[in-house]
């Protein structure tokens, strides 16, 4: 028999154009839904035996068929390359067949490959959004890790990449903490859409076999089953949902991607790359190019793109199932592949990343970074707060006129621009000073850093 049977034919009489037949082929990537196709088959099976349908010695022969399949499967899932199926459910039903012989072709009662494969998918996707879970968790304490071991550090913060005011490092760490808190949040989110089962919807009407769908459900560990059968075939948002979730994730990765490789450039120079994550050239001696963070913004691109090419897909389907739904896979699995390897570098380049302390406090104490703290100081004399920032931004131009920081002033240059202004000025404007004065929740100053690095651990562990 050919490995390349399908599973109709009384319809046909012709043979299939060979361009086509490879054409329209999706074992060479549905093969990856193997386990969770045997998986779903069992229950199926059982169901159809509780139903009355096969019997038990029917149902016996094909879970043990099934599970024959599986362990070769397992053992040595090289060899489904060398195969010619039409997709991973006309492989693993041709090959019962061929193992338990007629009964084999039973199993298929009541159950079409449009309920099968939207049951494989989320059995699948559930797993895969578990497992990034734990990815993420791993990124989220190697944050945690260089935050609490670089409590000291300060960093100048930006916006418009123009310097504004000093931050704490660790900080800054928590910032992208946070934005992953929020991805596995959606991950946690996405999964309970997921974890639907769609089987006994059968083609698109449901089936008219008194199958128990609940027990089914069950038995996979769904949460519930789909309340209609057309939108159980049809329906592929979950897929959206989670290549979206992903493209967040990748969306932070990339800025991170970003921010590293910016400090790390002789300009900055806050940061350097550990050689276990950076690349030489092959002509100029002297570069480390930071090629694992450029990898990571240049593949959020790609994840971006699988959603994208989701929506396309979907957008203009009539109900129920349709061909063009094949084509939901290979985004889910490169968006998945992608991502999980995303999180694993930039995991190892957090954990090999230095600081060159030294320059980034020399750099978070100029650049008239402290010249919010000076209108603060005067808004503490009594000046409106409109007042305060255009005297102290004429302070700041005539620092810069000078070509010193603000603390370099002497009192007099200072008194002369605004009169309240007394020595007590100075301490004001200390780094430390105006990192402390942060200390509101959600707050730079080190107090309010630490409780947040405490609440972030414990939000890891919980
Ligand atoms: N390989 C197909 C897919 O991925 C399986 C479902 C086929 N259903 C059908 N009616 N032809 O969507």
């Amino acid at each position: 028999m050919s490995d390349s049977k399908n599973l109709w034919g009384g319809r046909f009489a012709g043979a299939a154009d060979r361009g086509f037949v490879d054409f329209n082929r999706s074992f060479g990537f549905d093969q990856r839904l193997f386990a969770a196709d045997v998986r779903a088959s069992v229950a199926h099976c059982n169901s159809l035996a509780t139903a009355g349908v096969l019997t038990g010695e029917e149902a016996t022969n094909i879970n043990g068929g099934l599970q024959t399949i599986l362990d070769r499967g397992i053992a040595d899932a090289g060899h489904f390359d060398t195969l010619e199926f039409e997709d991973v459910h006309s492989f693993v039903e041709s090959r019962l067949v061929e193992l338990i012989g007629d009964s084999g072709r039973k199993l298929h009662t009541g159950r079409s490959r449009n309920d099968q494969v939207a049951t494989d998918l989320r059995l699948w996707l559930r797993e895969a959004v578990d497992d990034l879970v734990q990815r993420v968790g791993t990124a989220q304490g190697a944050w945690l890790d260089l935050a609490e071991s670089h409590l000291g550090s300060v960093l100048p913060g930006y916006t418009h990449l123009q310097r504004a005011q000093p931050i704490l490092f660790a900080h800054w760490c928590l910032a992208y903490f946070e934005m992953l808190s929020r991805d596995r949040e959606r991950l946690a989110d996405c999964r309970k859409r997921v974890n639907v089962l769609p089987l006994g919807s059968a083609a698109l009407a449901g089936t008219s076999y008194p199958i128990d769908r609940e027990s089914v459900a069950r038995e996979l560990g769904f949460d519930s089953v789909s309340r209609n059968s057309i939108d159980a075939v049809s329906d592929r948002d979950f897929c959206v949902e989670f290549v979206n979730a992903c493209s967040l994730i990748m969306i932070h990765l990339s800025r991170l991607a970003e921010d590293v490789i910016l400090y790390s450039t002789t300009e900055f120079g806050f940061f350097e790359l550990g050689d276990a994550v950076a690349t030489g050239s092959s002509l100029m001696p002297q570069k480390k190019n930071p090629d694992s963070m450029e990898l990571v913004r240049g593949k959020a691109g790609r994840v971006i793109g699988h959603g994208t090419s989701l929506l396309a897909m979907l957008k203009g389907l009539p109900l129920a199932y349709n061909k063009d739904m094949q084509e939901d896979k290979e985004a889910m699995f490169d968006s998945f592949d992608t991502v999980s390897a995303c999180l694993g570098v930039t995991t190892t380049v957090l954990r090999n990343l230095s600081i060159n302390e030294e320059r980034t406090r020399e750099a978070a104490s100029t650049g008239y970074m402290n010249a919010t703290e000076l209108a603060d100081y005067l808004v503490r004399k009594g000046m409106p707060f409109r007042e305060a920032h255009e005297t102290a931004g004429r302070i700041v131009v005539h620092a810069i006129s000078r070509g010193v920081e603000l603390h370099e002033l002497s009192i007099e240059e200072m008194r002369s621009l605004a009169a309240s202004i007394e020595d007590d000025v100075f301490a004001s404007l200390f780094l430390e000073r105006t990192l402390e004065t942060k200390s509101q929740i959600g707050g730079t100053s080190a107090e309010c850093v630490t409780d947040a690095l405490a609440v972030a651990r414990s939000s890891l562990l919980g």
